[in-house]
C-alpha cells in the first residue's frame, strides 16, 4: 500500500537564530527571522505539521511563539515537551494536536538519548491521560528499544517517535544494525497499536537507508531543513525532503 509519509517540520532553529540576536528584545519592531513566517512557509511547501519544542530554559521557542502559532497555523501543531508541571500546564491550555514527550533532564534519558518511559511510567501515565482527555494525541520520543515500546503502549500513548540519532550518526555496518533495531521496534509498536513516527538527524542523504523500517507514519525533521534553507530557501529545502519521502512504501 502506498500512503503518504507525513512531514512535521521542526522550526526550533529558526528561533535559535532569532534568539542569537534578539533574545533580550523580543517585542521590538526589528526582530527577525519570524517564527510565524517560517511555519507558514513550511506549510506552503507541504508540511503536514509544525513541530516546536518549548524547553524549560526557553533557549529557542518562547511561550509567545506557542500561543501565536496555535492561533495562526493551518496544519497540526506538534509540541515537544519535557514532562514537567510547568510545561504540562501550558500544553493543557494550548491544546496542541500532538505532544511529543522528550527528555529534559539527564536522569530522564536512556543510554542512547531517548526518553526513559520504563523508568518513569507512572509520572508519564498521568500526563498522557490528562493530555489525551484534553484532545491531544501523545507520542513518546524513545530509542528503538523493545521495553520502551512496550512501556509506551502500557501508559496509553497513541504514538511513539523512534529516535533516529544513532542511525544518523553511524555509518556502514553500524548504521545497518541500527536500522534493523528501528525496524524491530516499529514492528512491535505497530502490533501494539501505536502510530510509528521517527525523527532526529534525518537528512535527504540518510532517509533511503531508513526506509527498511515499516509502518512509518510521520517524520519530524528540523536541523537539516533549516540548514539547507540558508542556501536554497525553505520551500526548496522541504521539496527536496518531500521528493525522497514520496519514495517510501508503507506495508
Ligand atoms: N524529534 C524530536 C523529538 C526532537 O527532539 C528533534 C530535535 O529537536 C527532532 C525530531 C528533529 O531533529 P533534527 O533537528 O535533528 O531534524
Amino acid at each position: 500500500m502506498r500512503s503518504q509519509l507525513l512531514l512535521g517540520v521542526n522550526i526550533d532553529h529558526v528561533a535559535t537564530l532569532r534568539q542569537a540576536r534578539y533574545r533580550t528584545m523580543l517585542g521590538a519592531h526589528n526582530v527577525e527571522p519570524s517564527i510565524l513566517q517560517a511555519a507558514l512557509e513550511a506549510e506552503a511547501a507541504g508540511a503536514q505539521s509544525i513541530t516546536i519544542h518549548l524547553r524549560a530554559d526557553r533557549r529557542h521557542i518562547v511561550d509567545e511563539d506557542v500561543y501565536l502559532l496555535r492561533k495562526k497555523i493551518g496544519t497540526k501543531m506538534n509540541l515537544e515537551m519535557g514532562n514537567t508541571p510547568e510545561i504540562l500546564a501550558i500544553a493543557l491550555e494550548v491544546k496542541p494536536d500532538f505532544v511529543c514527550m522528550v527528555p529534559e533532564n539527564r536522569e530522564e534519558v536512556t543510554t542512547e538519548g531517548g526518553l526513559d518511559v520504563v523508568g518513569q511510567k507512572e509520572l508519564l501515565r498521568a500526563s498522557v491521560s490528562q493530555l489525551e482527555a484534553n484532545g491531544t494525541r501523545v507520542s513518546m520520543f524513545i530509542d528503538p528499544d523493545l521495553d520502551q515500546i512496550r512501556a509506551s503502549a502500557e501508559i496509553g500513548a497513541s504514538m511513539v517517535e523512534l529516535h533516529t540519532g544513532t542511525f544518523a550518526n553511524e555509518q556502514g555496518k553500524k548504521r545497518t544494525q541500527e536500522a534493523a533495531r528501528l525496524k524491530a521496534a516499529a514492528e512491535l509498536g505497530h502490533s501494539l497499536g501505536l502510530q510509528i513516527n521517527a525523527g532526529h538527524g534525518l537528512t535527504v542523504a540518510n532517509l533511503p537507508e531508513l526506509f527498511i523500517v515499516p509502518h512509518l507514519a510521520e517524520l519530524n525533521i528540523g536541523h537539516s531543513i533549516v540548514a539547507r534553507s540558508v542556501f536554497v530557501g525553505m520551500r526548496q529545502a522541504i521539496a527536496e525532503f518531500r521528493a525522497v519521502m514520496d519514495t517510501y512504501t508503507r506495508p
